[in-house]
């Protein structure tokens, strides 16, 4: 789509999906401001944005990346500040198995080849090369209900970044190791890391990037009663 066409609401959402490779270009700051300010409008509960995000480009993000190459490739134990299901059962578990299986397939890997497995996952690490990764934190006291902010707050900002023709993947991998982004910002150990967001410009040469995820019918998600 041209860049003077905006798109509609409807492809804004459809046109959004996570990207694991990204171009070595910068996004300019005026765009990332554009999408933060979007962003910024996102509702939360009595207003109180519980928000702080932390956006790490250029030498602060090289930094960050090589720490995270460094702590994954020594198995360095995680320093998590909120946890995560260690495991899904049921629709959710399929759903997750699908999702990896997916990926792997686009990145010619088989669920049996261990070393390609560990290789995706490090690409993670390598922040798929995006030019910008963004920390989102909260007061670590705040309770799941706040962190529903959070994430219509992420929601929000990918469509900005969207319709601006900018690619994103939202990261929960960038809980793994808070410590890093609470040394390199040096924000205190009241606030937690609840997930990361790299962004940038596609890189569309790359197979991962062709995969599309699907999603289950409405009705499998949602009841109606009259
Ligand atoms: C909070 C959150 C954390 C995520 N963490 C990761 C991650 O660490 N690594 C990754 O490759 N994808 C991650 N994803 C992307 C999901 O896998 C993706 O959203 C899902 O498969 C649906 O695909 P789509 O975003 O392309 O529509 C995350 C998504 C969300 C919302």
């Amino acid at each position: 789509m041209p860049e003077s066409q905006q798109m509609t609401f409807e492809e804004t959402v459809k046109t959004r999906r996570s990207v694991r490779g990204f171009l070595d270009r910068p996004v300019p700051q005026k765009i990332i401001t554009e999408a933060f300010e979007l962003a910024q409008l996102s509702p939360s509960n009595s207003n109180i944005q519980p928000w702080q995000v932390f956006v790490a480009s250029g030498i602060t993000r090289d930094a960050i990346r090589e720490l995270l190459i460094a702590q994954f490739n020594h198995g360095f134990e995680r320093n998590s500040d909120f946890s995560y299901p260690e495991r899904f059962d049921g629709p959710y578990r399929k759903r997750q198995i699908d999702c990896a299986v997916k990926m792997w397939t686009e990145m010619g890997i088989t669920r049996e080849d261990k070393i390609g497995r560990i290789s995706a996952l490090l690409r993670n690490f390598e922040l798929f090369d995006a030019p910008h990764i963004a920390f989102f934190c909260m007061e670590k006291s705040f309770t799941a209900t706040v962190a529903v902010d959070l994430g219509i707050y992420a929601q929000t900002l990918m469509l900005a970044l969207t319709s601006l023709g900018i690619s994103s993947c939202a990261m929960g991998s960038m809980r793994n190791w808070s410590d890093i982004p609470r040394e390199i910002f040096g924000f205190g150990e009241n606030l937690g890391v609840v997930f990361g967001m790299a962004f940038g410009f596609e890189d569309t040469a790359l197979p991962v990037n062709n995969l599309r995820m699907t999603r289950s019918p409405v009705t499998e998600c949602v009841t109606f009663k009259d």
